[in-house]
């Protein structure tokens, strides 16, 4: 093995974020960082973030990417914050465009034509990414969203919402663009990567009886993942995926968190007073009735 995975949970939003670093030339990257964002107080907190730069710190790693699995709708990506910190590259799919168009409106925000201006590195299916002497391959894994992508070093894959710990299953794939057909595909792609293949996901919301766990292998969600496993069928997940998302509430944070992760998790720009604000567009009878 060449590389070392270094995983970070934060309970408040259920993320696991990950240090990966080649062994020989200690160059990272970091996956799937978080802010926290109180909304009730409005308040932005670095501490996960910070004890992510402290540990590369501690380990004399020189952190070179920072990448996100996709356009989360749940917690705020810290990559803006780490890359001020450090300079590294921050890295997402090249799809994140197609996503920010889909919520500009509702934003009231511009499309940023060109992406190059908020994110350093914009990749799709088969891209490769250097760390150190360590490949990082880039799988497109759409369904949750269709901007989610799988990250590929040695036999250890980063695979964002694309599955979840083999107990809970996979994530929702009703926001707009998601898609569930796509999800079985993409599982089954990852699902055909060798048995002892690492599976990290991006978020665990442990049952009552377990502690948080953020990996699993390749041959365990095969085995006895709850939504799609060797025993199901595409359209027996389809079913199960849909029935369970038409009970999905709507998550806390999504819209905090799209409008600053689709617009290179940069905060919103100070208004005249000197001060950030986050919106939630409101859905009133005059906007219903007029669309
Ligand atoms: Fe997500």
């Amino acid at each position: 093995m060449t590389i070392h995975v270094k995983s970070f949970y934060d309970k408040p939003t259920g993320t696991g974020t990950y240090v990966v670093h080649d062994l020989q030339t200690k160059e990272a990257a970091v996956i799937d960082s978080v802010l926290h964002f109180d909304a009730a107080a409005g308040t932005i907190g670095t501490h996960l973030a910070d004890e992510q730069l402290a540990y590369i710190k501690s380990k004399n790693l020189q952190l070179k990417y920072i990448c996100d699995t996709h356009a989360h709708a749940d917690h705020l990506s810290a990559a803006a914050y780490l890359k001020t910190k450090s300079g590294a590259k921050t890295v997402i799919s090249k799809g994140i465009g197609e996503v920010q168009a889909r919520f500009s409106q509702r934003f009231n925000k511009p499309v940023v034509a060109d992406l190059s201006t908020l994110y350093d590195i914009l990749v799709g299916e088969g891209d490769t990414l250097m760390l150190g002497d360590v490949t990082v391959n880039v799988i497109a894994t759409p369904g949750h969203t269709s901007d989610s992508t799988s990250y590929l070093i040695e036999d250890n894959i980063f695979v964002g919402d694309t599955l979840f710990m083999p107990d809970v299953g996979t994530a929702r794939c009703d926001f707009p663009g998601g898609d569930a057909a796509q999800l079985y595909n993409s599982i089954s792609r990852i699902h055909c990567l060798s048995d002892n293949t690492t599976i990290w996901v991006c978020h665990d919301y442990p049952p009552s009886h377990r502690q948080a766990s953020l990996h699993t292998t390749v041959a365990e969600s095969r085995r006895s993942n709850l939504h799609v496993n060797d025993n199901m069928s595409e359209s027996d997940f389809i079913k199960v995926r849909t029935k369970r998302d038409k009970s999905l509430a709507v998550p806390k944070l999504l819209y905090p968190s799209l409008q600053v992760n689709l617009w290179g998790a940069q905060l919103p720009a100070p208004e005249e007073n000197g001060t950030r604000y986050i919106k939630i567009p409101l859905t009133t009878q005059e906007n219903v009735n007029a669309n």
